[in-house]
Order: C-alpha cells, then sequence, then structure tokens
C-alpha cells in the first residue's frame, strides 16, 4: 500500500539528504540478489534513523533484524567513532552479505553482528542502550518491545518499523497483523513513554522512555 501520494513520495525522498554512494551499491545488490529485497528500509527512514541517532547523541545501539545492513549501516554513520551497535539477525545469508559492506564502510567498525534469534539474543545482552530499533519478526514484537524498553536508558528510544502493516493495522486478521496492532496499543498506554507513529513508509513507531 502506498500513503502518500508517490509523486510527493518520490518529493520528499529528492528533497532528503542522499545516502553514501556504499549504500546505494548495497540496495542496488540487495534488489538483485536477495529473496525480500522490499524489507530494505531505504533512504527517508535510513535517513530518519541516523537523525534519531544523532538528536539524541547515541553511543549505543541495538538492532533486532538486519538483514543486509542498510538501516545498521545508516545509524551507525550517525554515531561517534567509539559507538556500538549490535545488530541481531537469523539469516547467515543476510550475516554474510552485510559483512561484506560493513568491511568497506567508515562506520563498519562500530556494528557487532549476532547471528541466531533476537529472543535469545536479548537475554545475554545488558542495559542500557540509548536507542533500540525493532525491525525482525512481527510475531515476537510486543515480546521485542518488553526487552527493548527494558533496556533502552531513561530519554532513549525504542523505535520500531512496520507498524502500519501496509494498512492492515485497521482490521487485524492474521498473527502477524494482530500482533503489531498490539504493540501499537501497548505503546499507546504506557505510562513510561512519550509516542508518535509516524506515517512515514510502512509505519514507524517512535517512543521516549521518560527520563
Ligand atoms: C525487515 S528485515 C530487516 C531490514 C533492515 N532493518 C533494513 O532496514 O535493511 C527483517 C530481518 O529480520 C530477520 N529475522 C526474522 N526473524 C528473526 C528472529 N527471530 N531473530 C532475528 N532476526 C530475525 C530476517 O532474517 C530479516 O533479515
Amino acid at each position: 500500500m502506498q500513503f502518500i501520494d508517490p509523486a510527493l513520495e518520490a518529493y520528499a525522498k529528492d528533497r532528503t539528504k542522499p545516502e553514501p554512494d556504499l549504500l546505494i551499491e548495497l540496495t542496488a545488490e540487495t534488489y538483485a540478489s536477495m529473496k525480500w529485497p522490499g524489507m530494505l528500509c531505504g533512504r527517508l527512514e535510513g535517513r530518519l534513523l541516523k537523525l534519531l541517532v544523532q538528536l539524541i547523541g547515541a553511543r549505543r545501539v541495538l538492532e533486532l533484524g538486519m538483514f543486509t545492513g542498510y538501516s545498521a549501516l545508516s545509524m551507525a554513520e550517525g554515531m561517534p567513532a567509539d559507538g556500538e551497535l549490535i545488530t541481531c539477525d537469523i539469516d547467515p545469508q543476510a550475516k554474510a552479505f552485510a559483512e561484506r559492506y560493513f568491511a568497506r564502510s567508515p562506520h563498519g567498525g562500530k556494528i557487532t553482528i549476532r547471528l541466531g534469534p533476537a529472543l535469545a539474543t536479548l537475554k545475554t545482552l545488558s542495559a542500557p542502550f540509548d536507542l533500540v530499533f525493532i525491525d525482525a519478526d512481527k510475531e515476537n514484537y510486543l515480546a521485542y518491545w518488553h526487552a527493548a524498553i527494558a533496556l533502552v536508558r531513561p530519554g532513549g528510544l525504542v523505535v520500531i518499523d512496520n507498524t502500519l502493516w501496509s494498512g492492515k493495522v485497521l482490521d487485524p486478521r492474521d498473527d502477524e497483523t494482530r500482533a503489531i496492532d498490539a504493540v501499537n496499543r501497548a505503546i499507546a498506554a504506557d505510562p513510561q513513554v512519550e509516542n508518535v507513529l509516524l506515517p512515514i513508509r510502512d509505519g514507524v513507531h517512535v517512543a521516549r522512555k521518560r527520563a
């Protein structure tokens, strides 16, 4: 589903700072070689993630759902040289792909990949993180939210992708959509956070843990 006029989306994209050439190359290879290339968040959301990281001065970031590394590299770009970004994925093919690009990026040294189910990896991590970006399997979104809000520092952000789920949240009929709707409701009702569900791309839910 296209949420806004495609011409307006293109206008917004064209008037947003471009991503580095390496991310353009990563995108092209993802579309040429991966089964679900549309999972990659792209320029508008990638630049938004970098901006959020910069706005809060994030030094420690956690990502659930790395894929070919576009969002991880976008966030790493906004972090200081000694920043640490831990990213999780279950797919060895995605890991091998992303590693090649991380090795070529001046920001790749900030990134550590944890291969395996994100729920298992989460159990091994300690607070505090400045920002947690959730973009893995949708059925576990509520569990990821609870883990993320516990790991993030007061004043930090939890950012969740695909929270409009192509408009299916208006009438949740399957497990994935019900899980996304449940997390959107849980965040809106949570007194620990300020939040806004941004209708950017497929929906980006941003929650700030109260300081
Ligand atoms: C939407 S893609 C991530 C896109 C990426 N954030 C970007 O913008 O380029 C979701 C990723 O989550 C991974 N994934 C699915 N289930 C997972 C799980 N249980 N634990 C960790 N990663 C998982 C998939 O392998 C896939 O690469």
